[in-house]
C-alpha cells in the first residue's frame, strides 16, 4: 500500500470519487460525537479526513487513540464536502477524504508547546526544533531560503561562475572578528582557525586564472550575537577577474532584482542608487541609511554659529558642528516624549537634543527659540525643509558625536512615527568608503573593510602620508537600512599589499608569517579582481519579514553561543584534552577530585561547568 497518492495540500475536486492514500502529521483532531475530523498536514498544506464510525469502526478507534502531531496514514475516498462546510480559504477546502482505513505510523508524545503559540520560550523551541520547524511560518522561511539559493545558482551558472569550495580548517582569514580555533592533535600547541570568510581563498582562485567563482559559504566569527548576527552564518561568496567596481555592482544588482522578482513578485527599479560614504554620513548619519523615509540631516552650523545659544556657538567655535533634521508630524510631542528623546541622544553620547516645534500656524515653540533671531530660525526651517506640524531636532557637538546622535535618532523617529512604508524597498549601494579607520583602543590604523581591499588609484600615493584621507574600492549593498552585502576591488600587486600591511602595523616578518600564502601568490601575477559577499541569512530575513536571524536558520545558536538542541558546546573528555596535548581545565580537575562520589566524571563535570 503506497503511503500517499499525492501530498496533503495537493488534493482537490478533480479526485472526487477516487480511492486515495494520504500521509502526514495530525494537525487537528475534532470529535463531533458522530464523526471524527482529522486535519492531516505536510509541508504542502492540510487535507481533511473524516471518520464515520458506522463506515469504519476500526479507523475510529485509531483516531481516538492518537494524539496531535502523530504521523498517520489514511486510505479512503475523496468526496465533496457537504453543503455549507466547504472552506474557500483552503486549497483543499472543497473536498475531504472519507476514511476506510487508518493507521498510526508513529505516535507523538504530548507536546511541549503548541505549534500555533508564538509566545514559547526560544530555547524550548530550539530544543524541540524538529517540532518547532513544523510551524507554517518556519517552513515558509526555509522554503524561501532554498528558493534563494536556487535562484543564486541559476543566475551565477548562467554567467559562467564555478561553484567551488574552500577549506574550513585553515589559517586565520580575518574580517575583524575573533577567530574560532580548533586545536590540532598532530601539532600540539598549534591550531587551525575556522574561516571568517573565504576571502583569501577566493582571491587565490582568481590568481589561479579561474575567472569567476562563487560559493554558498559558511563563515565563523566569534563575536557577540545579535538579532541579525550569528556565530556561524552563510554568505554567497563571489569573486571575478578583470573587473571594476561597476561590474560587480551590476552583477549583484541583477541578482537581487531576480530574487525579489521571483520570491516576492516585486520589480525593483534599476540601477540602485550609488551613494558615497561621506554623503551617507553627512545626510543620514549612517553608512547604511534607510531611504524609505526622508528625515534628512542638514548642517546648520553657519546659520547658528553667532546665535545667542551658547551650546551652538560653543560647538561651532571649538570646531564642531550643529546639524538638524525635521520630523513630519512631530510638533505634537509631549514634554515627556521630548525629554525621552534628549535622553536617547545622551545614550548615544550627545549632551542633549534641542528642538523647535512648528505648530500648524507656523508658530515656533521651543525653549531655545528666544536665543535665535528670526533669520536664524527661518534659516534652520529652510535648511531642514520643516513644515507646519513638524519638529526640528538639533544636535551640537564634535562631528562624530553629532553624526552618531542624529544617525541613531533618524530610524528611532521613523519607527515612532511609522514613516517607513512597510511594503517599500530601499536598495542602495554605499561606495567610496575610507580605506583605513583610526582605532583609538589599539592606537593604530585598521582596515575599514579588510586588508585586501584596494585603495582608489588616485589616492594610492597618500597611504603613508595621510592614511585617513585614502578612499577605497569597497562597497556595501544596503537594503532598508541593513547592511546586506559587502565587497571590494582587491589589491593585485604585492608592493601595494605590503604597503597596506605596513600601515596597519604589520612588520614584514609578521605579514609574511600571517599572510605569506597570499603574498607568495601575488608575486606570480594576479589579475585585477574583485567580488562581493551578500549575507544569505539577512537576505532571507528581509524576504520573509522576520526580525530574528534565528527564524531563518534551521539550527541556530542562542545567547552565549549555546545550542539548546544539542547542548553544544559541551565539556571535552579527559582523553580528548590529553590527545590534544592541552591541560585539563580546572572544572575538570575538581570533578576528578570528587570522584569519590562515584559519579561518572563526564556527568559530574557537566554539572560543575553548569555551576561555574
Ligand atoms: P563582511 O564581513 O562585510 O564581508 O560580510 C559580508 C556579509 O555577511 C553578512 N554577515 C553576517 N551575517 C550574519 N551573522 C554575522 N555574524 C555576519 N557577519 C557578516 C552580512 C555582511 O554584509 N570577505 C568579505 C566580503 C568581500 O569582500 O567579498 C566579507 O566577509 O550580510
Ligand atoms: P541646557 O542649556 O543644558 O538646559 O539645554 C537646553 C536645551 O538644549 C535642552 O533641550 C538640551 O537637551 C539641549 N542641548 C544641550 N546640549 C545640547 C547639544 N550639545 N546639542 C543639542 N542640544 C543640546
Amino acid at each position: 500500500m503506497p503511503y500517499r497518492t499525492r501530498l496533503c495540500g495537493e488534493f482537490d475536486a478533480a479526485q472526487i470519487g477516487d480511492v486515495v492514500d494520504a500521509s502526514g502529521w495530525t494537525a487537528r483532531l475534532r470529535d463531533h460525537g458522530g464523526l471524527v475530523f482529522v486535519d492531516l498536514r505536510d509541508r504542502t498544506g492540510v487535507v481533511q479526513l473524516v471518520i464515520d464510525p458506522e463506515h469504519a469502526p476500526a479507523a475510529l478507534a485509531v483516531a481516538q487513540a492518537t494524539r496531535v502531531e502523530s504521523v498517520l496514514h489514511a486510505r479512503g475516498r475523496v468526496v465533496a464536502r457537504a453543503e455549507g462546510t466547504a472552506n474557500p480559504n483552503l486549497p483543499t477546502g472543497a473536498i475531504e477524504i472519507l476514511v476506510d482505513d487508518l493507521e498510526e505510523l508513529a505516535p507523538s508524545d504530548p507536546l511541549p508547546f503548541q505549534l500555533d503559540d508564538e509566545g514559547v520560550d526560544e530555547s524550548l523551541r530550539i530544543r524541540h526544533r524538529a517540532l518547532d520547524l513544523r510551524r507554517d511560518r518556519m517552513l515558509r522561511n526555509l522554503r524561501v531560503r532554498t528558493q534563494v539559493t536556487g535562484i543564486i545558482r541559476d543566475y551565477l551558472e548562467e554567467r559562467g561562475f564555478w561553484e567551488l569550495e574552500t577549506p574550513i580548517l585553515t589559517k586565520s582569514t580575518p574580517e575583524g572578528a575573533r577567530d574560532f580555533v580548533v586545536p590540532a592533535r598532530l601539532h600540539p600547541g598549534s591550531v587551525y582557525a575556522l574561516p571568517q570568510s573565504p576571502q583569501l581563498f577566493k582571491q587565490l582562485y582568481m590568481m589561479a586564472g579561474l575567472e569567476r567563482y562563487y560559493q554558498i559559504a559558511r563563515c565563523f566569527r566569534d563575536e557577540a550575537q545579535r538579532a541579525d548576527r550569528q556565530l556561524e552564518f552563510t554568505q554567497l561568496d563571489v569573486e571575478m577577474s578583470f573587473v571594476e567596481r561597476e561590474d560587480v555592482l551590476d552583477l549583484a544588482e541583477g541578482l537581487y532584482c531576480r530574487i525579489w522578482k521571483e520570491v516576492l513578485g516585486v520589480d525593483l527599479p534599476r540601477p540602485f542608487p550609488r551613494m558615497p560614504h561621506a554623503e551617507a554620513m553627512l545626510r543620514y548619519g549612517s553608512d547604511k541609511p534607510d531611504l524609505r523615509y526622508g528625515l534628512e540631516i542638514a548642517d546648520v552650523s553657519e546659520i547658528v554659529r553667532d546665535s545667542g545659544f551658547a551650546v551652538f556657538q560653543g560647538a561651532v567655535a571649538s570646531g564642531g558642528v550643529v546639524r538638524a533634521l525635521a520630523c513630519p508630524g512631530a510638533a505634537g510631542l509631549s514634554r515627556k516624549e521630548l525629554n525621552e528623546l534628549a535622553e536617547f541622544a545622551k545614550e548615544w553620547g550627545g549632551k542633549g537634543l534641542a528642538y523647535l516645534l512648528v505648530d500648524e500656524s507656523g508658530e515656533i515653540r521651543s525653549p531655545i527659540a528666544k536665543f535665535l533671531s528670526e533669520d536664524e530660525l527661518a534659516g534652520v526651517l529652510a535648511a531642514t525643509g520643516a513644515q507646519p506640524g513638524d519638529a526640528v531636532f538639533l544636535a551640537a557637538d564634535a562631528v562624530p558625536v553629532v553624526v552618531r546622535v542624529l544617525g541613531a535618532l533618524r530610524p528611532h523617529l521613523a519607527e515612532r512615527f511609522a514613516l517607513a512604508d512597510p511594503d517599500g524597498w530601499s536598495f542602495l549601494f554605499v561606495v567610496d568608503f575610507p580605506l583605513f579607520g583610526w582605532d583609538e583602543d589599539e592606537g593604530r590604523w585598521v582596515a575599514e573593510h579588510h586588508m585586501f581591499t584596494a585603495p582608489r588609484r588616485e589616492d594610492e600615493d597618500r597611504i603613508e602620508s595621510d592614511p585617513g584621507s585614502v578612499l577605497s574600492e569597497a562597497y556595501d549593498l544596503v537594503i532598508n537600512g541593513s547592511e546586506i552585502a559587502s565587497g571590494s576591488i582587491r589589491i593585485n600587486r604585492p608592493d601595494l599589499q605590503e604597503r597596506v600591511f605596513r600601515t596597519v602595523g604589520f612588520s614584514a616578518e609578521e605579514a609574511e608569517e600571517r599572510f605569506g600564502f597570499l603574498l607568495r601568490a601575488l608575486r606570480y601575477g594576479a589579475p585585477p579582481h574583485g567580488g562581493i559577499a551578500p549575507g544569505i541569512d539577512r537576505t532571507v530575513m528581509l524576504l520573509t519579514g522576520t526580525d530574528s536571524i534565528r527564524d531563518v536558520i534551521a539550527f541556530p545558536k542562542i545567547a552565549g553561543g549555546h545550542d539548546p538542541l544539542t547542548d553544544a558546546p559541551s565539556p571535552a573528555a579527559d582523553a580528548q584534552w590529553r590527545d590534544l596535548g592541552l591541560p585539563i581545565p580546572p572544572a575538570h580537575f575538581i570533578a576528578q577530585e570528587l570522584e569519590l562520589l562515584a559519579e561518572p566524571v563526564s556527568l559530574l563535570n557537566q554539572r560543575l561547568v553548569g555551576v561555574l
